[in-house]
């Protein structure tokens, strides 16, 4: 454990739920902060599916699973928030969302609290700004799905004290998790690499050089990679790469980075992916079955 003791979390959809379990799981109290009291139900249905399998395996035993339930709480109100040590925000990709939370708590927390962005695009610069500790403000930048992929991208911004990168560090590896340090550029180290190769999948669909399938049978059995790029993007989510792509392309202005035309509209038409029960997949059918997209 670092000197860490309580840790808050600010948003629970995909990422959030996730961050919260591995941190309780760690042994930290976690305090999750979400709008709605569903939203916070069902993210604790599924933080208790995922320790579900893991006991089922008989990776975590029955009575850790219970401890590790007991130190969550949920709440709607983000001061509720004020007495952790750090605070990880995992809300969507809206800088204007992001610092509206920021600065509410910028007020309450104390001088010790942490502020940690799990965005995947957005600069860390531009929320520590937008508060009184730029010194005591690191991204966290976790990966999906948050229980099973080990890597956490710490980011110094040009304002982060070398304090609060080390106990940033040192608490993502208390999480079990291996952190690697990043520089505060759009993208990190993986979204960097990783979201021109998502989106040249989707040009490659749109320019018909392959199918659904067989575009993602290419990248698995070709590279050996664990899912292919469009399977992976229904897993991440359309709306979310949608907006990582329109930060990317604002702050590079590369074309690498510029959103397809058929991920605009399969997002415009609801289609975010897995969670949505339809992206390039239809997730109705089990196994799933690609989707009509009119190509
Ligand atoms: N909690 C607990 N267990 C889980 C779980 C969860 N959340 N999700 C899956 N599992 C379990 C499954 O039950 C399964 O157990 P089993 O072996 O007993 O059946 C096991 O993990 C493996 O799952 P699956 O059989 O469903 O599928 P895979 O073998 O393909 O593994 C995977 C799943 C680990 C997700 C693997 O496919 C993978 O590594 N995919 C790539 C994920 C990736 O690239 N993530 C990064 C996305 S980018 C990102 O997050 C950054 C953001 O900023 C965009």
């Amino acid at each position: 454990m670092s000197d860490i003791k309580k840790v808050g979390v600010l948003g629970c959809g995909l990422m959030g739920n996730g961050i919260a379990q591995v941190a309780a799981t760690a042994g930290y109290e976690t305090k999750v902060r979400d709008v709605t009291q569903p939203i916070l139900d069902k993210a604790k249905s599924v933080i208790e599916k995922s320790l579900a399998k893991f006991v089922e395996k008989g990776k975590l035993p029955p009575t850790d699973r219970d401890a590790i339930l007991g130190r969550l709480s949920f709440t709607t109100a983000a001061a509720d928030l004020q007495a952790c040590d750090i605070v990880i925000e995992a809300v969507p990709e809206d800088l204007d969302l992001k610092n509206g939370l920021w600065k509410e708590l910028d007020g309450r927390c104390g001088p010790q609290t942490i502020f940690a962005s799990n965005t995947s695009s957005l600069t860390i610069a531009a929320m520590a700004a937008a508060t009184k500790r730029p010194d005591r403000f690191v991204g966290l930048h976790f990966f999906n799905p948050v229980p099973l992929m080990p890597l956490v991208e710490v980011v110094r911004t040009v304002t982060t004290s070398e304090e609060t990168f080390a106990r940033a560090f040192a608490f993502a590896k208390s999480l079990k998790k291996e952190p690697v340090a990043a520089k505060d550029n759009s993208g990190f180290i993986v979204n960097l690499l990783l979201v021109p190769y998502l989106l040249d999948a989707i040009r490659a669909l749109e320019h018909g050089v392959g199918s659904v399938t067989d575009i993602d049978k290419a990248m698995q059995l070709g590279c050996g990679y664990p899912m292919g790029p469009l399977t992976l993007l229904d897993f991440v989510g359309l709306d979310t790469t949608y907006r990582i792509a329109e930060i990317m392309f604002a702050e590079y202005k590369e074309q690498k980075y510029a959103a397809p035309p058929l991920l605009k509209r399969m997002v415009l038409a609801g289609m975010h992916g897995k969670k949505s029960g339809k992206g390039f997949y239809d997730y109705a059918a089990n196994p799933p079955v690609v989707s009509s997209l009119g190509l």
